[in-house]
């Protein structure tokens, strides 16, 4: 059983991956609209991996004996201002989502909550790979330039990197 602390600071967390699959949602919905095709797969992806983020934690509340909540989501933003705009967006997203996993984990350890350190750490190198994957797009844009004209190459790259991920999501699921 994990403290009434824990608990609630996992309801927190459910809520924050939930509002993140949210916002890649309607992510996707706005890149389609621009007719950017690479990103609006990529957002979807995206949209997906937090859903089951936020279900990892949900699966674990249960096996531990407490009760996840389903979370009220605020309304995401709808638009955006350009491509680059919005991957800004994605990476404060991520950082944030990153540190609110660090004081997860601050709680596990000040607890002794081992079981719930452990399955942390997993969070803990997905949010180092998700940084690290919305730093090099945004490097990516920095040098094509966002501007009607490089939006197509843009995308181009987005769809190459959406598909490098399905490829290594596809390499894990075997493993
Ligand atoms: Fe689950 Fe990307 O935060």
């Amino acid at each position: 059983m994990i403290s009434k602390k824990m608990t609630d600071a996992l309801n927190r967390q459910i809520s924050l991956e939930g509002y993140a699959s949210f916002l890649y949602l309607s992510m996707s919905a706005w890149c389609d609209d621009q007719g950017l095709e690479g990103c609006t797969s990529f957002m979807r992806r995206q949209s997906d991996e937090e859903r089951e983020h936020m279900l990892r934690i949900f699966e674990y509340m249960s096996d531990v004996g407490a009760h996840a909540l389903t979370p009220a989501i605020a309304q995401v933003p709808h638009t955006f201002e350009s491509s680059q705009k919005m991957f800004e967006m994605v990476y404060a997203h991520e950082q944030k989502v990153s540190k609110s996993i660090y004081e997860l984990m601050a709680i596990a350890k000040e607890e002794n909550d081992f079981t719930t350190d452990n399955f942390l750490q997993w969070y803990i190198t997905e949010q180092r790979e998700e940084e690290n994957l919305m730093r090099s797009i945004l490097d990516k844009i920095k040098l094509i330039g966002d501007s009607p004209m490089t939006l197509y190459y843009i995308d181009k790259e987005i769809n190459a990197i959406n598909a490098a991920e399905l490829k290594k999501e596809a390499a894990e699921g075997d493993a």
